[in-house]
């Protein structure tokens, strides 16, 4: 115990010598576990832009490589299980509440665009099956169809919660496919009741089979480029589903898997399961390439950075974590940067109050210290905190519950935001659930912004 406190220090002395250590890669903002990732459609050459959803029924959407968030949208009524980057850099958010959301690129919004209401049970899986075509996988034991705002179909087989589905670019070969050139994209979804079902428009209506019977509970899905269909789920395992039906399965080590995903180019799967590891195979070999080692807490979540080097995991952490592929090794250190990076009275403020700085991590995505122009950020900047009225800042948009501005924000009322919680004390803000829970945590906190903010 002692030989381990002593080096600990010389290990942590190390980090800053790490490649990509000086930047913050680690996202600390969610108040639960990050259940989805996306990331938006962005112009060529411009960074790239993630969404995250959580259990916090919160979507942020982050700057990932400047490790700040840009935007908070809080209106599902529950978990956000499911997320679907759209062309044009728009979103479609799926919830436990059984909604379907549409958010457009940009634009603190506090409600979406549009929305599609009709499963009567979580939607835990959403895929593009076509230009205007949107599939959803639903715990009604449905999958559901939409276009142009209203439900097409409700195919129903499944005896149980469906979890995911995936849009096939390819018809798989066996039965006989009609015309390729202008059939309409298949859908697969994947049930709790342990089946692969394949979907495709028939004479009467869209037409169900079962695809494969798993025998397990499967939980993800996804189509590759090459018409390969992975699903994985509660054993552990991940199942690749040739185009001529042959089965091919892989460990993913841990188990159950809840999300995988593709790089851009299909030449890499990835499996995340809740045993707190990441499998990386490379295709179409399904050759073992590496096992990104965790916290040791659930995975929930990934998505594969553009450029396919690297890639975000979304955590029972409440964290998202960037990831370098090549190595399997984690980008930067693992835990968020803070008031130590930034100048001026921050600074001087984390000198004083170290404590009170480390606590301040879990705010540092969203919120300035200073007052100075800086790049865009979730939340509004803090400086003159302690005096000033809730809602006050005239550049920012606040929610029209913050806008009512019917607290002066003091020491006092600061704790007690974080002791019952943003949506207890000021319930329909757009800030992510969370509280400070350790009282000597808070106190330094307060310290800390008392000098940090002046
Ligand atoms: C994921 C982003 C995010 C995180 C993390 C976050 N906040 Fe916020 N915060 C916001 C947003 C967004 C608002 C504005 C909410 C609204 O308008 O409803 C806000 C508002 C506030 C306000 C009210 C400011 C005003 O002008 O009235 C305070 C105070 C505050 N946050 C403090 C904190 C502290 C302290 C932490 C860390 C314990 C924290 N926040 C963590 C996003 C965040």
């Amino acid at each position: 115990m002692r030989r381990i406190a002593a080096i600990l220090p010389m290990l942590l002395s190390l980090l800053p010598l790490l490649p990509g250590a000086a930047r913050t890669q680690d996202l600390a903002g969610h108040g639960g576990p990050v259940r989805a990732l996306a990331v938006l459609e962005a112009a060529p050459g411009a960074p790239p832009v993630l969404a995250s959803a959580g259990f916090d029924h919160a979507i942020i959407l982050w700057d990932p490589l400047g490790g700040r968030a840009l935007e908070v949208r809080r209106w599902h009524g529950g978990a956000v299980n499911a997320l679907l980057a759209l062309p044009g850099g728009g979103l479609a958010s799926a919830g436990e509440d059984g909604r379907i959301a549409f958010w457009p690129a940009t634009g603190a919004q506090d409600a979406p665009a549009g929305v599609l209401e009709g499963h009567t049970a979580p939607v835990a899986g959403l895929a593009l099956a076509g230009p205007d075509l949107l599939a959803s996988a639903g715990w009604d034991a449905t999958v559901r169809l939409w276009r142009a705002g209203a439900a097409v179909a409700v195919l129903e087989g499944h005896a149980g919660p469906v979890n995911a589905v995936t849009a096939l670019s390819r018809p798989l070969a066996a039965p006989p496919a009609g015309p390729a050139s202008d059939a309409p994209a298949r859908v697969a979804s994947a049930g709790h009741d342990g089946t692969l079902r394949l979907w495709e428009p028939g004479g009467g209506g869209w037409e169900g089979r079962v695809l494969l019977e798993s025998g397990t509970p499967q939980i993800a899905l996804l189509a590759l480029p090459d018409g390969v269909l992975a699903a994985a789920g509660a054993d552990g395992a991940v199942r690749l589903i040739a185009p001529d039906g042959s089965v091919r399965v892989l460990d993913a080590g841990t188990r159950p898997v809840v999300a995988l995903a593709a790089a851009p180019d299909g030449g890499l799967l990835a499996a995340a399961g809740l045993g707190g590891n990441v499998t990386l195979w490379s295709l179409p070999e399904a050759r073992l390439r590496h096992t990104l080692q965790g916290p040791g807490q659930p995975f929930w979540s990934i998505a594969f950075h553009p450029d396919g080097r690297s890639l975000w995991t979304g955590g029972q952490d409440r964290r998202v974590r960037r990831w370098e592929v090549a190595t399997g090794a984690p980008l930067g250190p693992l835990a968020a940067g803070g008031a130590e990076t930034e100048a001026g009275p921050a600074a001087a403020a984390a000198a004083a109050e170290p404590h009170g700085a480390r606590v301040w991590r879990a705010c540092a995505a969203c919120h300035a210290l200073s007052a100075a122009p800086g790049p865009p950020m979730a939340g509004p900047h803090l400086h003159g905190l302690f005096g000033r009225r809730m809602g006050a800042l005239a550049d920012y948009p606040y929610s029209p519950r913050l806008a009512r501005g019917d607290i002066t924000w003091t020491p006092e009322t600061v704790a007690d935001l974080f002791t019952r919680g943003p949506d207890v004390v000021v319930p329909g803000t757009r800030m992510p659930v969370q509280t400070v829970g350790e009282p000597a945590d808070l106190a330094a906190l307060l310290r800390f912004l008392e000098l940090a903010t002046r």
